[in-house]
């Protein structure tokens, strides 16, 4: 019998009414009347452009040969350039879940501690907890840090043994985005403490701004990059991971993808990020137009608020808490609405109970049904 590792707490717990959580995401994967705004995906690509590309390299059946293992060269240039941070080197991998569990791996020691956020992704302390002593999970969700994990906040909980400190940018599931001034000041924390800092970029492209720490302090930066969410990929598993060449070594010497990533995906990657220009602009604005019709609705409602308004990514988390009404309760009634969201509790251990994440990169007739299902819900569950 191979016993269980014990490993900071899994976010996947099988909702009510469902076996496994497998068994569940089956389940809404397969229902294709659900409105999706349960994982920050994007659902707005009208254009074919990324379906084309893949299904010429489909057609070419150049499927039968393993890729380059560290990705297509015109990959790993394009997403340089896009970055501009073409003085760094770069892995592709299966997504940035991927890159997350490569970073933790490739630089921890066992007497190492990580700086997290929450709320936050959890699978990020999951895999930091798995190489590094500690993880030290520092509570933002309040407006005296503007429901951010500031630079203030990580001198006050770092130690001489915090190695990696995890920026989330805009951050999963609040929005919240950092200043050009904020992000100077990690830098200088890093580089006077020697201390990574993890800026993982998910999110990026929905940002009305966005600052790299690896424009101030390459050296101890690393950028998590995927193509899940502006792109609309998320099925096809793909991403990429960014830091000096030291660094990156590091990664190469633990790598498990050692026969590289799959070729249609990088096929669609590079059309996606050859052709950004001609999609970015709709998506944002349908996008950030969604935001404001679920903002409205919100205050129309009495005591329930957006913590974060607006919010720099493609979610928002809504604080139910004056309602009385667990987001989980929420959550599970507007499922049996074919609306899918998220309660608190899969992106926080401490304020699980106070809110519902959405998101909204999705059509906007489909989130009016949302915000008709979720008036209702409140006045249902209230009762
Ligand atoms: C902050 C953050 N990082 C990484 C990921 C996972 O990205 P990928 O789909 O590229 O593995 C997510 C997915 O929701 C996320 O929210």
């Amino acid at each position: 019998m191979v016993p269980p590792k014990k490993y900071a707490k899994t976010a996947k717990t099988a909702p009510e009414g469902y076996e496994t959580p497998n068994k569940f995401f089956q389940c809404v994967f397969d229902d294709k009347e659900m409105i999706w705004m349960g994982q920050n995906t994007n659902h707005l690509h009208d254009e074919d452009i990324i379906k084309d590309a893949m299904i010429n390299f489909v057609e070419s059946k150049e499927y039968c040969k393993y890729p380059p293992p560290e990705g297509f060269e015109e990959l790993k240039e394009l997403i340089l350039k896009d970055l501009e941070l073409e003085n760094m080197d770069i892995l592709i991998t299966a997504g940035g879940t991927e890159s997350l569990y490569l970073c933790m791996e490739g630089i921890l020691e066992p007497e190492d501690n990580v700086i997290t956020s929450d709320p936050g992704y959890l699978i990020i302390d999951d895999f930091a907890s798995r190489f590094a002593t500690e993880v030290i999970s520092v509570p933002i969700y309040s407006s005296d840090n503007d429901y951010k994990l500031t630079p203030e906040l990580v001198k006050a909980n770092m130690n001489e043994n915090t190695k990696i400190v995890v920026l989330i940018d805009p951050l999963n599931p609040l929005g919240s985005a950092y200043t050009e001034d904020e992000i100077k000041e990690f830098a200088k924390i890093a580089r006077e403490n020697e201390i990574y800092l993890l800026h993982d970029i998910t999110y990026k492209d929905f940002a009305r701004e966005h600052f790299s720490p690896a424009d101030y302090v390459p050296e101890y930066s690393i950028t998590v990059f995927s193509f899940s969410k502006i792109f609309g990929m998320a099925g096809l598993r793909i991403g990429a991971v960014i830091s000096i060449p030291e660094v990156i070594q590091s990664i190469r010497s633990i790598l498990i993808n050692d026969l590289g990533t799959n070729v249609i995906a990088q096929a669609g990657a590079i059309a996606a990020l050859k052709s950004k220009d001609n999609w970015i602009g709709k998506v944002t604005s349908i996008t950030r137009n969604n935001q404001i019709l679920i903002k409205e609705m919100v205050d129309e409602i009495e005591g329930i608020f957006i913590p974060v308004y607006p919010s720099d990514a493609n979610m928002i988390a809504i604080d139910l808490k004056s309602t009385g009404i667990n987001p989980k309760t929420m959550a599970n009634y507007l499922l049996g609405r074919k609306v899918f969201t998220r309660q608190g509790n899969y992106t926080s251990n401490l304020f699980g109970d106070d809110y519902l994440r959405v998101s909204f990169s999705i059509p906007e007739e489909d989130v009016k049904i949302f915000i008709k299902e979720f008036k209702e819900g409140i006045n249902v569950l209230k009762k």
